[in-house]
């Protein structure tokens, strides 16, 4: 079912354990269709639209504004890793659901993070779905302020051309390209505004490691292979941090397993979620 928070989209499939998809930067719930759909089966899923991102608006400014223009009013400082978990402990209280399970995709596994040490009390177990507990390398940082300078100058439209094909495996990219396609015509109208505000806040998030180590309950990674973006060295560095950890490879895809192979990146959600709630 389709459902509104404010300004907040969001859907809500299906009736069991409750699970939260938390899409990346540049995507929406979209990213989880495959996923949401395997998992509806057995699972409650929520799949929101991150504010600034697909149905959701950006508050503070940060309206959709014509494709192509970088020169929007720019809700700068209004997100953060927390605000964006703010929002979803509050989708959370709206729904009455007290616990629930959290995996974040990349920039949504920071916002996990984020989630799950403002308000562990209502962190059932959560997941990294490629994504990573330290803070961006001086050179990644410098990275995003590229993109941040080259937005303002061309709009989001090149950026997403540009930017979208590295999240994929090179085989996915040779085999699929429609997939890659898809993705670039989709998310070319995203809201210039959002795209900075997003680079700008992973920019200044700290590290946070010290919430895998402390989190008392199993802590899920799935790593792509081909992931260029966070490479499974790093997340395996990571790895073996949280008490209870499990880790599932994924080896023929890049950043976005849940599209080049959303059979296997649900199966590994699920059997998570069945690991969890074993009596
Ligand atoms: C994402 O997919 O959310 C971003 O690539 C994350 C990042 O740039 O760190």
């Amino acid at each position: 079912m389709d459902k509104m928070m404010g300004d907040l989209f969001y859907r809500d499939w299906g009736v069991g354990t409750p699970v939260l998809l938390v899409h990346g930067f540049a995507e929406d719930g979209a990213v989880w269709d495959e996923v949401a759909k395997r998992l509806s089966a057995t699972c409650r899923v929520l799949i929101p639209d991150l504010p600034g991102s697909g149905r959701s608006v950006l508050s503070g400014g940060g309206q959709p504004e014509p494709m192509g223009s970088g020169q929007a009013s720019q809700p700068e400082g209004v997100v953060s890793m927390e605000s964006l978990a703010a929002v979803l402990k509050e989708l959370l209280d709206k729904e009455a659901i007290g616990r629930c399970v959290l995996i974040g995709h990349s920039m949504g596994g920071y916002i996990t993070l984020a989630f799950a040490e403002s308000y562990p009390e209502r962190v059932m177990a959560f997941g990294f779905f490629h994504s990573t507990a330290y803070a961006d390398s001086e050179e990644k940082k410098a990275g995003r302020l590229k993109s941040i300078a080259f937005i303002r100058e061309h709009g989001a439209a090149p950026y997403i051309r540009q930017s979208t094909p590295n999240l994929f495996a090179a085989r996915t990219r040779e085999q699929r390209p429609a997939l890659v396609e898809n993705m670039i015509r989709r998310y070319s109208s995203f809201s210039a505004a959002s795209l900075i505000a997003y680079l700008q806040a992973m920019l200044q998030r700290p590290g946070r490691l010290s919430v895998l180590e402390q989190f008392p309950r199993p802590i899920l990674f799935i790593i792509g292979e081909k992931d260029q973006i966070v490479p499974p060295e790093q997340s395996l560095k990571q790895a073996h941090m949280p008490r209870i950890a499990l880790v599932q490879l994924l080896p023929d895809a890049g950043h976005m397993g849940m599209l080049e192979d959303a059979v296997a990146g649900s199966n590994m959600i699920q059997q998570f979620v069945n690991f969890i709630t074993l009596p």
